[in-house]
């Protein structure tokens, strides 16, 4: 059945720490050695390619409500301009049609922060992910600082 070998391949890997005693789900993942694939995934933050497949795809494949497509250069240049941290922040925050966290607030800044480089790069960034949640934060925090000054002078 290829909606159940879905699930056990990417709803366990996500959720399945979390709802370990209550979703019949995770049933199927007794197997001992998909439990140790899930535990590894949920300690570290999952990649962008995990995340982009598993949430952002749904949109930046084939372009839904004009989101950029993945790996369309001319679509993505004037956005790869205004920078990785600003590009974070957006996608966290929603923009326009794009909802926040891509609709997923399972999704964390880190794990957005690895979708976000993944994607754009695919582009022709160049968008190093940071390694720790820490690092994330700083980054989040001067591009709200930036926006917010564009705001202020009436740039934006
Ligand atoms: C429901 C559809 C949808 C999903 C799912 C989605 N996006 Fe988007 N995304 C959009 C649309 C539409 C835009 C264009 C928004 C605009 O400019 O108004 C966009 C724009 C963006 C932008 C550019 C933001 C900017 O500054 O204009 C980034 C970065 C982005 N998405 C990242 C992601 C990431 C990372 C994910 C997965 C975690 C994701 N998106 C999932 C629809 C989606």
């Amino acid at each position: 059945m290829p909606v159940m070998a879905w699930r056990k391949l990417l709803l366990v890997p996500v959720i399945g720490l979390l709802t370990a005693c209550s979703d019949p789900v995770s049933q199927v993942a007794a197997d001992p050695e998909v439990v140790t694939a899930a535990a590894a995934v949920q300690l570290r933050a999952r990649s962008g390619e995990m995340v982009y497949q598993h949430v952002c795809m749904a949109c930046h494949a084939t372009g839904v409500n004009e989101a950029p497509k993945f790996g369309d250069r001319a679509a993505w240049a004037e956005l790869i301009e205004e920078g990785y941290g600003i590009l974070v922040y957006e996608s966290i925050k929603g923009e326009g049609m794009m909802p926040p966290r891509g609709g997923d607030p399972s999704v964390t800044d880190l794990e957005m922060a690895n979708a976000v480089a993944y994607m754009v790069n695919a582009a022709g960034a160049d968008f190093v992910a940071p390694t720790t949640e820490q690092e994330v934060q700083l980054m989040l925090q001067k591009a709200g600082q930036e926006i917010h000054e564009h705001e202020d002078d009436g740039t934006h």
